[in-house]
């Protein structure tokens, strides 16, 4: 993942730019979902009758961080983390494996499961701590490999419910980073691979939010209409697909929802921009997708957006040091575009390594506010999950 700040073509783009927990009682499993084949409308929110489903995967990394952790508060209080509702990524074709067990685990029929489509070519191509496995140019291999492989496992389990979010960051490197030849290269597969997903994943127990980034990526004025001109021409492309509800925001950020002032409002440059908080980007980009022709509803990560005050920049994007987890899922978020609060990103893995010599080196993990040391992109890091639990507004 990677968080690009504003549009490096403008003039003052300088800062721009899972087994059960031992403390709750469960509910009888149900490995079919439902007893009924599921069918979400995506013209509502359907997280007004869906519960995001606590996963099986983070709930069994959580339980492993619980049992090093030797105070007893804190280990019960890490213990309560892993009943939190929370994405499952299938960041690459290998782990499209972990969808079954987490489906044989039991999504009870009030529940949906949260799933990332993250596996682009040329993936991340403006930061290198997420580069994935598939080039530029392996855009069949991700068509027949890894979006029709998840497709017919989705189609096999018709009465479980399925909340996805579409290829974070994808498109909106390509609205503000299109100076980089990375991105250059990767934007054609973007294109193709996105509209891709949307049209074949459009199945009637799924609901499809497309990532648009954050308020201080696309929320500079210079870019929220070409960010949603971007975002709507792959909706279009995918013939505008039934399932498909709007955006994702703030997946693996760090934004405040409705911070007043927002935390970079006193920057130099903040009158460029007037999404000073996700609320307020939720609101702008909204009108601008709505005029751009797409449905603009959003779900906003809050997993790690408990703490504020913490960057330097506001693009600064890699295990922000000091930061706590944030508000829980939940559909009561006050504002009616705004879908639900989420968490996507599973607190306590990594954003990228800080390791100088890796392969996967971004410079952003080895800034002042990053948390050193950290482990590679999606692997666990103990500390940071204690961190983020000491730390977490509201408390656990
Ligand atoms: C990583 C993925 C990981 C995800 C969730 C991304 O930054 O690239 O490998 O699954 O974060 O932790």
């Amino acid at each position: 993942m990677k968080f690009s700040q504003s549009a490096a073509a403008l003039a003052f783009a300088a800062t721009a730019l899972a087994a059960p927990s031992p403390t709750t009682p469960q509910k009888p499993r149900q490995a079919g979902g439902c007893s009924s084949a599921v069918t979400l409308d995506a013209s509502t929110n359907v997280f007004k009758k869906y519960k995001l489903h606590p996963n099986s995967f983070y709930r069994a990394e959580v339980e492993a961080a619980v049992a090093q952790i030797s105070d007893s508060s804190l280990a019960s209080a890490a213990a309560q983390v892993a009943d939190v509702g929370t994405f499952l990524w299938l960041d690459t074709i290998a782990n499209i494996g972990k969808l079954e067990p987490a489906l044989a685990d039991g999504v009870p029929c009030e529940n949906i499961l949260g799933l990332v489509i993250y596996d682009l070519p040329g993936r991340d191509c403006a930061a290198k701590a997420s580069n994935g496995e598939l080039k530029v140019g392996e855009l069949s291999r991700y068509k027949t490999e890894y979006i029709d492989k998840i497709v017919s496992i989705l189609k096999a389990h018709p009465n479980t419910a399925f909340v996805l979010v579409i290829e974070p960051d994808s498109l909106p490197n390509l609205v503000t980073n299109s100076n980089l030849q990375t991105c250059q290269n990767s934007a054609s597969g973007y294109r193709d691979g996105v509209a891709y997903a949307l049209r074949q994943l459009n199945l009637p127990n799924v609901v499809m939010y497309l990532d648009a980034g954050h308020g201080g990526w696309l929320g500079w004025d210079a870019n929220l209409k070409p960010g949603a001109e971007e975002l709507a021409k792959a909706y279009k492309a995918a013939g505008s697909p039934k399932q498909f509800r709007g955006i994702s925001t703030n997946v693996a950020g760090w934004n405040a929802w409705d911070l007043t002032p927002g935390e970079f409002s006193s920057a130099s440059d903040a009158k460029y921009n007037q999404c000073q908080n996700e609320k307020l980007y939720v609101e702008k980009f909204g009108a601008a997708l709505r005029t751009a022709g797409m449905p603009n509803h959003a779900i906003i990560d809050t997993g790690r957006n408990g703490k504020q005050g913490l960057r330097r920049e506001w693009g600064n994007w890699c295990n922000v040091n000091g930061a706590g987890f944030g508000r829980r899922p939940t559909a009561d978020t006050g504002f009616e575009l705004a879908d639900a609060f989420v968490w996507v990103k599973p607190g306590g893995e990594s954003d990228g390594t800080s390791d100088t010599s890796a392969v996967r080196y971004d410079s952003f993990c080895g800034k002042e506010d990053a948390f050193k040391p950290s482990p590679e992109a999606g692997q666990w890091n103990q500390a940071y999950f204690e961190m983020l639990l000491k730390n977490a507004n509201p408390a656990f």
